[in-house]
């Protein structure tokens, strides 16, 4: 059914599309009508964090901003599901359009810029949920916060969401929020990674659990950057790493329509560069602490290479857009 559904909404503008999807998947997560999207997928167990996935396949941070259809996503068969991004305060996000479509590469171009309806809004959407498997939470700063000052905003959004997540995401690689990317290097990151330790210490205490703290890195890096950041990583006992986001390389697209609109592109352009990452960081890290590969990922073949290369667990976004729910059926089927 879903190559109809898809066909359909791909003749409508690509936003448009996602919140016609995203307010039938809100309305109908606790009716019947989540049997048109409800399916079972194989079990293939995975430990991290010290937690238990029920698969390695999770839904990748951005599709479901607010948190509004968590128990949707958990039907489809996710092994896990990351929401956010999410910013202390609510903010519109860019101007529209700010998301297209490019399916002679099965890709896609954003530029969205966090629009959220902020962090209070979102942990009463997880309250609501009935979902009981692993739940990651992203978090941002928002754009009219300084650079300077982005540590205050990931510090408001991680005491909020602590008590509710499974595991927090630090989202430093959206190549739309101005300075958000520099907080990868240097002194910013140790910076900023320092601070949000030492709060994860007072909060595991004061809620008698310790929640991973993961980050989330571009792929549009140098391998000495990488190997930079891994140290910081580890110099800051971080718990894990997101590789990757979108990236602003263009080389892949040139002459497709839409190609030269600002953003980060994604699907699977992305997958030999973000195969790429992993490997750095995974001959970097030595099995230091987890990775999860996301970029391009858009088959069986591609999800195990990416944990071939070193990954523990893997996302999409992009393949989902273009491939519906039977894609993740099809992945955890095909995973060795
Ligand atoms: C429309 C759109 C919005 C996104 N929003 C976010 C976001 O808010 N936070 C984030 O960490 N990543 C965001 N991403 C990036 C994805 O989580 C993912 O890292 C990236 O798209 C690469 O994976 P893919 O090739 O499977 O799409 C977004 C991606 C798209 C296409």
């Amino acid at each position: 059914m879903y190559p109809i559904v898809q066909k359909a909404l791909f003749q409508c503008d690509p936003e448009w599309s996602h919140d016609f999807t995203l307010n039938f998947l809100k309305r109908t997560q606790h009716n019947l009508l989540k049997s048109t999207y409800q399916q079972s997928v194989a079990a293939h167990p995975v430990n991290c964090f010290g937690l238990t996935f029920k698969n390695p396949l999770g839904l990748a941070a951005g599709l479901d901003k607010n948190g509004e259809c968590i128990d949707a996503f958990a039907a489809m068969g996710f092994g896990f599901i990351e929401i956010g991004t999410v910013t202390p305060l609510e903010q519109p996000g860019n101007e529209k359009p700010r998301m297209f479509r490019l399916p002679d590469a099965n890709a896609l171009i954003n530029r969205m810029g966090f629009n959220n309806k902020g962090v209070d809004y979102l942990v009463e959407q997880v309250k609501q949920a009935n979902y009981d498997g692993i739940l990651g939470i992203n978090i941002g700063k928002n754009k009219q916060t300084e650079e300077q000052n982005a540590l205050d905003d990931y510090l408001i959004c991680l005491k909020k969401v602590y008590a509710y997540a499974d595991y927090v995401t630090v989202n430093i690689s959206s190549p739309n929020t101005p300075g958000l990317r520099s907080l990868q290097y240097g002194e910013a990151l140790d910076k900023l990674l320092l601070g949000l330790k030492a709060e994860q210490k007072q909060l595991a205490q004061i809620h008698g659990k310790y929640v991973p703290l993961v980050v989330k890195i571009a792929p549009d890096l140098t391998d000495k950057e990488i190997k930079d950041i891994a140290n910081s990583l580890l110099k800051t006992e971080i718990d894990g790493v997101i590789a990757t986001n979108t990236t602003l390389d263009r080389s892949s697209v040139e002459g497709l329509r839409y190609a030269k609109e600002a953003g980060g592109l994604s699907g699977e352009v992305l997958t030999a560069k973000s195969l790429h990452v992993t490997k750095v960081l995974a001959e970097a890290l030595q099995g230091a602490m987890p990775i999860i590969g996301v970029g391009g990922i858009h088959s069986s073949a591609t999800a195990n290479d990416r944990l071939n290369a070193g990954a523990t667990l893997v996302q999409i976004y992009s393949s989902f857009i273009y491939q519906g729910p039977p894609l993740i059926k099809q992945i955890v089927k095909g995973l060795v």
